[in-house]
Formats: structure tokens, C-alpha cells, sequence
């Protein structure tokens, strides 16, 4: 099956989640595997997978196309005079991993937010309808967040593309949260209509990986319900 992590806008904490959510589901027995169809920004082997990798321990890590600017996708592609991702082509190459064990997990990380053009005016959301996937939604948790995390579940709802739910992408300790956050971690479900399915700790992603699984596989602090 074929997730969709999606975020509130860039550095939300989709990468932290994403390996957190490998991580949990590997604990619970699951086989998982990571896709990013489009990487800016980074050099060599370093990026988002690495990330995932490195914090979560899956393997199955998979990249597509990669432009070297740290911008939208598609401003990158066309400033480093590269091709563009197509739409059709990642579904296809998304399809692909998926049909080879169809069992397993495929989590896949958009860029930026829901509305980034991943490619030539195609999004993340046209991604999700292509392939007929659910998106988990990564949030920041403090002030402006409700209006952030509504108008991207809103979007992806009207545009036909199932919610599972939201994550808050960084949750800081009990004693560090201001009152715009506490007052969230309740009123996010209330003002999206969907569930917040779990949050990472704050600090999680400067984690070695034995203390990262622990985490994100703790019963009560787990990212993802047990049933899911
Ligand atoms: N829970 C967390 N604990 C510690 N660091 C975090 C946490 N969440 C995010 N960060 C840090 O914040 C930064 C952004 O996080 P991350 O890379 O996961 O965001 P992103 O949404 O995937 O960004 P991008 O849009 O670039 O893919 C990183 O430096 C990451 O280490
Ligand atoms: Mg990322």
C-alpha cells in the first residue's frame, strides 16, 4: 500500500515523521519502504532519504529525480535547465515499487507542502488522486497552525484525496509548550475534522537511531495508532 506524507509547508518535520512512521510500523512487524520522487537542495548521497535512513533503519530507501537548487522542485528543475518530473511517470515508477510486494508499507515524501509543483503544474495532491492514495498531513503545532493545517486537509479533501490524519511534526516537552500549542494538540482535530494521529517529540531528529525507534515505537508516543 502506498502512503502519502504531505506537509503543512516546508521544514514542518515531514522527513522526521516519515522515519518515524517507518520506524513504528517495522516495530510492529510491517515491511516498509521510502520513496521521494523529487529531491532539491542537496548533494551526493545527503537528502531526505538519508535522513530516514539514518533515524529509522529501513533499507528500502528509493529516489527519482534529484535538481540542486533548494527551491520548489519545479523552479529548481528549470533554473538547473533539467526536465521536469512528470506526473505520469512517478505514478508509474510509484506503481512499480508498490506492485513488488504489495504488502509492504510505501511511504512517500512530497516536498514542501501540499500545493508545491512537484513538476510542470502537477502537485502532490495530483499525486495522491493518480494514484488513488491516502495523505497523512505533518503540522506545526503552534500559532497559525490551525489555519495552515485546515486549509491543506481542506484542499486535499475537496480535491478528492482521503486524510488519514495529521502528525505534529515537532511536539516540545510538557513544560516548553507555550499556550498556542497546548491549546492546539486539541483544537487541530476540532477545526480539520480529521484525527491527529500522533506527534513527534521535539529533538527526536537529533536522535541516534536505537533511541529514534524507541520513540517512535513507544506505547502512548507512538506517531501512529496501533490499528493503523
Ligand atoms: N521532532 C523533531 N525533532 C528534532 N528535529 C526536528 C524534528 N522535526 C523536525 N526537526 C528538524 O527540523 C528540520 C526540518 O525537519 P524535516 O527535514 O523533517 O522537515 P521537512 O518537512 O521534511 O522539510 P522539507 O520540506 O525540506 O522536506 C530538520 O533539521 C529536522 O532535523
Ligand atoms: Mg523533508
Amino acid at each position: 500500500m502506498i502512503l502519502l506524507v504531505t506537509g503543512t509547508g516546508t521544514d514542518v518535520g515531514k522527513t522526521v515523521t516519515t522515519a518515524a512512521i517507518a520506524a513504528n510500523l517495522q516495530g510492529r512487524g510491517r515491511r516498509v519502504a521510502v520513496a521521494k520522487p523529487v529531491q532539491t537542495g542537496e548533494v551526493g548521497d545527503s537528502g531526505d532519504l538519508a535522513t530516514v535512513g539514518h533515524l529509522s533503519g529501513v533499507t528500502e530507501l528509493h529516489g527519482f529525480h534529484r535538481y540542486p537548487e533548494p527551491l520548489a522542485p519545479d523552479l529548481s528543475a528549470r533554473r538547473a535547465g533539467m526536465p521536469p518530473a512528470q506526473l505520469d511517470e512517478v505514478a508509474e515508477w510509484l506503481w512499480q515499487l508498490d506492485a513488488e510486494d504489495p504488502e509492504r508499507v510505501l511511504l512517500v515524501e512530497g516536498a514542501g507542502g501540499i500545493l508545491v509543483r512537484m513538476g510542470e503544474n502537477w502537485t502532490l495532491c495530483d499525486l495522491a488522486l493518480r494514484l488513488g492514495a491516502p495523505v497523512i498531513v505533518v503540522t506545526t503545532l503552534g500559532l497559525g497552525s490551525l489555519n495552515a493545517a485546515e486549509l491543506t486537509v481542506r484542499h486535499a479533501l475537496c480535491e478528492g484525496v482521503r486524510v488519514l490524519g495529521l502528525v505534529g511534526g515537532s511536539r516540545p516537552a510538557e513544560g516548553d509548550m507555550d499556550l498556542a500549542t497546548r491549546l492546539n494538540i486539541d483544537e487541530l482535530p476540532r477545526v480539520t475534522g480529521v484525527p491527529l494521529l500522533g506527534c513527534v517529540p521535539a529533538g527526536a531528529g537529533e536522535l541516534a537511531r536505537e533511541e529514534f525507534v524507541a520513540v517512535a515505537t513507544q506505547a502512548g508516543s507512538g506517531v501512529l495508532p496501533r490499528d493503523r
